[in-house]
């Protein structure tokens, strides 16, 4: 197939995006396909920034807050993509993720990995998804969202939130806020990465995360992050920054229970060809449903394709049914 991997943008993962698309473009180069690479605001890829991109590493802090600029797309990059067999997505964040890129895509007729424009612009908007999750029965935190001018003042506080962006990944722009006092700085700081922010209820206890591909589950894992308190940027980003424990050590009735929430979180947004789903569960064992990612991490250090490899699956394989779910 002739693979055309996109990548980069102008996002605040844009870091992220890059060592996705690193992990990706080797694995569908051994498979033997033909592959290209683009950057979502440059367009084709020089061969020497081809080989920059493979020895690219993700900062240990992501990049400072900027304001995006209108234009997100290089200006002839669907002129450029037309011809290829599959777009694969290896965007995180803005508008790679938030189904802009998807609709583009659609309208130009290109195929591409993940899910269609809709399930990605709803999936992006945590507040929308959770509203959605929450309908369809699937348990999320009590949350609250703080629209541009609203008073971080006027929410009833009783006990830890979670203060972050509505519509951003990979931890950017996220505090656990454990007294009222701490509040203000923390919507500040989301506010940096999105005029909507929201506050959610923290559960303290244990994390979960499961992938979904072509409809069913794959393995669920656990995050035990070790001496830091929430499973940051850093965590995420850095080698042994955290415990990812794959297949996870629970009982088999909670491993189904994840699995099947699992997928009804995803079929609830409508989520395409794959989805990774995250999970907290409280003390009680009660499991409340974070969000579900639409262009989940593909990184050396993603859960993803952990969740995928404790199934059997291999990063190459993975990256080929990817493929062949967008293509068909
Ligand atoms: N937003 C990051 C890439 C993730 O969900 O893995
Ligand atoms: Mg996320």
């Amino acid at each position: 197939m002739r693979v055309a991997v996109l990548f980069g943008g102008i996002s605040a993962e844009r870091d992220v995006s890059v060592a996705s698309a690193a992990q990706i473009m080797s694995a569908l180069i051994g498979l033997g396909h033909r592959v290209e690479a683009f950057d979502l605001a440059k367009g084709r890829l020089s061969p020497a920034d081809v080989e920059r991109v493979m020895r690219a590493k993700v900062a240990p802090v992501p990049p400072d807050p900027v304001r995006l600029p209108t234009a997100a797309l290089a200006p002839r990059l669907v002129e450029e993509l037309l011809g290829v067999d599959v777009v694969f997505l290896a965007l995180h964040g803005g508008a790679g993720e938030d189904g802009v890129v998807q609709a583009v895509l659609d309208s130009a007729g290109l195929p591409y990995t993940g899910s269609g424009h809709l399930a990605s612009a709803v999936a992006m908007d945590k507040d929308i998804a959770k509203r959605l999750l929450r309908a369809s029965g699937i348990p999320t935190p009590q949350w609250v969202l703080l629209r541009p001018g609203a008073d971080p003042g006027d929410i009833a506080f009783d006990g830890p939130v979670i203060v972050k962006p509505n519509a951003q990944g990979s931890s950017i722009g996220l505090t656990l806020v454990k007294g009222r006092k701490d509040l203000d700085d923390a919507v500040r700081t989301a506010r940096l990465r999105d005029a909507d922010v929201l506050v959610e209820r923290f559960v303290p206890g244990r994390e979960f995360v499961v992938g979904v591909l072509d409809a069913s589950p794959l393995a669920v894992g656990e995050i035990r992050t070790q001496s830091r308190e929430i499973f940051d940027y850093a965590a995420k980003y850095q080698a042994g920054g955290a415990l990812e424990i794959f297949p996870a050590d629970i009982p088999a009735a909670v491993d189904k229970e994840l699995r099947d929430l699992a997928v009804r979180a995803h079929d609830s947004l409508r989520l395409g060809a794959y989805s990774r789903v995250d999970f907290r569960m409280d003390h009680k064992g009660g499991i409340w449903c974070l969000e579900a990612n639409t262009l989940p991490g593909m990184t050396a250090t993603s859960l993803f394709p952990q969740s995928a490899q404790a199934a059997g699956i291999s990063f190459p394989e993975l990256c080929e049914r990817i493929c062949r779910l967008a293509a068909r």
